[in-house]
C-alpha cells in the first residue's frame, strides 16, 4: 500500500537493520541475539510468519508490524487457523497518519490469503493507545485475561 507520505512493504533481507531498531523501539527487553533469532525465524517460515514495514516518503524506516497464522486456542475466537497480530510500532514523530492503519490492512489481506476468517490481537490492558487503535480499526474487544505463574516445587529424586 502506498499514500502521499508513506508506504508499506513486505520486509526484505535488506531491511533487517531498520527492522531490528524498530523492534528495539517495541520491546527494549529483548536482547540483540533474541531479536535477530526471532527476525530469522520470521523469514524461514513466510507461511507462518509475515511482517511489514513502513517508509516515509525520504525512504525511512517508520514502522512495522508482524502477525501469524495461529492454529491453536485463540482467545475469543471460534474458527482456525487465526490471523493474530504480534506487534505493530510507528516511531512517534509519525503517528497520526494513518500508518498503523495501512500497516493492519496488509497484515489482513497476508491473513485472508492464508484462509484466516478471523483476525485477533491482545494488548496490555494499560495500554489505552493500542485499545483506541484496534476500536478505531473495527475490532471488537473479546475477553480480559489474568496471567498467573509460580515456581514448580522440585522433587529430590531417590
Ligand atoms: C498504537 C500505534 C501503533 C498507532 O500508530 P499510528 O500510525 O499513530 O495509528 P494510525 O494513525 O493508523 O491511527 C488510526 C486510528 O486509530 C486511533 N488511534 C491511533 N492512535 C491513537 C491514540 N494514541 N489515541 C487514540 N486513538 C488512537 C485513531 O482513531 C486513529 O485515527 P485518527 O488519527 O484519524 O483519529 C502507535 O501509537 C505506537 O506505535 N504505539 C507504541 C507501540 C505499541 O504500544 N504497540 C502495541 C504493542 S504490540
Amino acid at each position: 500500500m502506498t499514500s502521499a507520505l508513506f508506504s508499506i512493504q513486505p520486509i526484505a533481507a535488506e531491511d533487517i537493520v531498520f527492522w531490528r531498531r524498530l523492534r528495539h523501539s517495541l520491546w527494549p527487553q529483548a536482547s540483540i541475539d533474541e531479536h535477530e533469532r526471532e527476525i530469522a525465524e520470521i523469514l524461514s517460515m513466510p507461511d507462518r510468519y509475515a511482517a511489514f514495514m513502513a517508509f516515509s516518503e525520504t525512504k525511512m524506516a517508520v514502522g512495522f508490524a508482524e502477525a501469524s497464522i495461529r492454529h491453536d486456542y485463540v482467545n475469543g475466537c471460534d474458527t482456525s487457523p487465526v490471523l493474530f497480530l504480534e506487534g505493530i510500532y510507528v516511531a512517534p514523530d509519525a503517528r497520526r497518519q494513518g500508518i498503523a492503519k495501512a500497516l493492519f490492512k496488509s497484515v489482513e489481506q497476508w491473513g485472508t490469503s492464508h484462509a484466516c476468517d478471523e483476525f485477533a490481537s491482545d494488548t496490555d490492558v494499560h495500554n489505552i493507545d493500542v485499545q483506541a487503535l484496534h476500536r478505531a480499526l473495527g475490532f471488537e474487544e473479546t475477553e480480559r485475561v489474568v496471567f498467573f505463574r509460580k515456581r514448580t516445587a522440585k522433587v529430590e529424586s531417590t
